[in-house]
């Protein structure tokens, strides 16, 4: 996949995995099953075909990342943008605006694992605007950004963490967009909590009944809590 741009969030704190198993680093450094989760990332897009990757990490542990990457994956072509503060997700992306030239844009967030490529049965070639975003039901979806979907898979609406949410249908981190992304960052306000929402991102795309979505087979982990790095070594074990 020459042609298409990884993006992978691995900025953010972590707070939720502190003092877990003596953690005291960033969440994308912590091991699982004895690998950092940021090279179990890197596995995991490379065996989806990735071979061009910007990661976005913050100030604090961009050495320290850049180190454990780059031993790890020498052959790759990887290059690195540091968020100076955690200001959101989509605030994560534009950081990666200078190295993605005419480019279609993977963005994944770094905590996010899945069983099978959400990209399986994605015609990439006939993908060339919009945004693409893809679901998973669950049972727990005031956790996740949620989605309501039209009959023919087109978005219709995208929360953040609702307290009622209008569907099961949480939204994975992983998340496809066309050259206009950069453009839609840059007059996005932030949320109420402070942050630049990559759910009101992708609300642009809806607004512009530009957003699709695709549901995904198989188990999906955001590794971001002790309970779900101890179900994700369960899955890979
Ligand atoms: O896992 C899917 C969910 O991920 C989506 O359903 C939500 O819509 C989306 O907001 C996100 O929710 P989380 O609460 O799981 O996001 P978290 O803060 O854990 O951040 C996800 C990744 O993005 C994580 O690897 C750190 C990175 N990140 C996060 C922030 C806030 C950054 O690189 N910079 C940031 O400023």
């Amino acid at each position: 996949m020459q042609n298409i741009k990884c993006v992978i969030a691995a900025g953010g704190l972590g707070t939720r995995l502190q003092n877990f198993r003596n953690n005291n680093s960033t969440k994308i450094l912590f091991e699982v099953l004895n690998v950092p989760m940021i090279n179990r990332q890197i596995q995991q897009l490379n065996s989806w075909g990735f071979e061009n990757f910007v990661i976005i990490t913050n100030p604090e542990y961009s050495a320290l990342i850049r180190e454990a990457v780059t031993k790890a994956f020498s052959n790759f072509n990887i290059e690195f943008a540091i968020q100076d503060e955690p200001k959101g997700i989509s605030h994560a992306l534009q950081q990666a605006e200078n190295f993605v030239k005419n480019e279609k844009l993977f963005f994944v967030l770094g905590d996010n694992f899945f069983e099978n490529n959400p990209l399986e049965g994605f015609n990439l070639n006939q993908f060339h605007s919009g945004a693409f975003i893809f679901t998973k039901m669950v049972d727990n979806p005031e956790e996740f950004g949620v989605a309501q979907m039209d009959q023919d898979g087109n978005v219709i609406s995208i929360e953040e963490k609702p307290e009622m949410p209008k569907s099961n249908d949480a939204v994975v981190g992983a998340y496809m967009f066309d050259e206009s992304v950069f453009e839609k960052i840059s007059i996005l306000q932030p949320s109420a909590r402070g942050e630049y929402e990559i759910t009101d991102l992708c609300n642009l795309y809806v607004n512009e009944k530009n957003c699709k979505n695709s549901s995904i087979d198989g188990w999906w982990i955001d590794a971001g809590t002790p309970e779900r790095i101890i179900e994700l070594e369960d899955k890979l074990a």
